[in-house]
């Protein structure tokens, strides 16, 4: 039998998950229940949960292969598959300067509204985000479920929204934000991937597949695409589908990568340490699109 307790967030989103040490090896019983949580709720909380990085693997490895970042400063300890999610410079331990290129194209990126990998062909199924140092003030993680805000849509407007192709694209956050493009070979690695705008899940649920990844709308010009877009993601993030994470050092949020939308809220980048580690569980399947009837 399952030791864990799951109670759900009402009336917003997401679960909390109690009854468990994230450090031992899960049980047969406690991943089944966690996986079963994590379909319903797509959003789940653990508190309280003190993990070496091996164990931070390990525990993400019962939902997956895991994606392997390439960057060596960004890895936690050597760890390919955890990347840092920090202020901090690996190599001094001191606050990177703000203004260092590398570190604001990091900042500006996770500030928007973004699903993790969503610009990956084969889209990531989850990402596990832990918290080590947290700032005193700020730095909160918003996230916002976009099944729930699907549900909400009127039957036509969901009909026309399953019709539509939309495109992700890594290089979109950085034209937005007047970055230079990366070089075209590390670019030619994550190619702009083409996406059912509303994705077909398991048990019958659906989402809006959007985030700020998103370049524009197969068959739809620039403007036409950005407004949809932007109306999208002004719905989708409205209270009622969203939860504010206050992080506390010890705290685990697995969520869901194709439908909770995420964004870093501010804090004070050049006085205060603030350090996650993430792991993310790649995808296996490509995003299915609606069947029409
Ligand atoms: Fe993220």
């Amino acid at each position: 039998m399952s030791s864990i307790t799951v109670t759900p967030r009402t009336p917003a989103i997401g679960a909390k998950i109690a009854g468990i040490d994230l450090s031992e090896p899960l049980t047969a019983e406690n991943r089944a229940a966690i996986q079963d949580a994590f379909d319903s709720y797509r959003l789940l909380i653990f508190r309280d949960q003190y993990l070496t990085v091996d164990q931070h693997v390990a525990f993400s490895e019962n939902f997956g292969r895991l994606e392997i970042f390439p960057d060596p400063k960004d890895m936690a300890d050597g760890h390919k598959t955890v990347l840092r999610v920090t202020n901090i410079d690996r190599a001094t331990n001191k606050l990177k300067p703000v203004d260092d290129p590398g570190h604001k194209s990091f900042t500006l990126g996770t500030s928007d509204w973004h699903i993790d990998s969503s610009f990956r062909t084969l889209p990531s199924k989850a990402s596990m985000l832990y918290g080590i140092e947290m700032p005193a003030d700020g730095g909160d993680t918003m996230f916002a479920d976009t099944t729930l805000a699907y549900d909400a849509l009127s039957g036509t407007r969901r009909k026309e929204l399953e019709e539509l192709v939309v495109i992700h694209d890594f290089e979109e956050t950085r034209r937005r934000h007047g970055l230079p493009p990366r070089p075209p070979e590390v670019q030619a690695a994550t190619p702009p991937a083409r996406q059912p705008l509303v994705a077909q899940r398991d048990h019958d649920r659906r989402a809006l597949f959007i985030g700020s990844h998103t370049a524009g709308i197969d068959g739809m010009d620039d403007a036409e695409g950005r407004a949809l877009l932007d109306e999208l993601k002004e719905f989708a993030t409205q209270p009622q589908f969203t939860y504010r994470h206050q992080w506390q050092s010890g705290d685990m949020v697995m969520f869901d990568n194709i439908c909770v939308m995420h964004r870093a809220m501010p804090y004070d980048l050049s006085g205060s340490r603030r350090l996650l580690h993430r792991t993310t569980v790649a995808g296996e399947a490509p995003l299915q699109a609606v069947q029409s009837a």
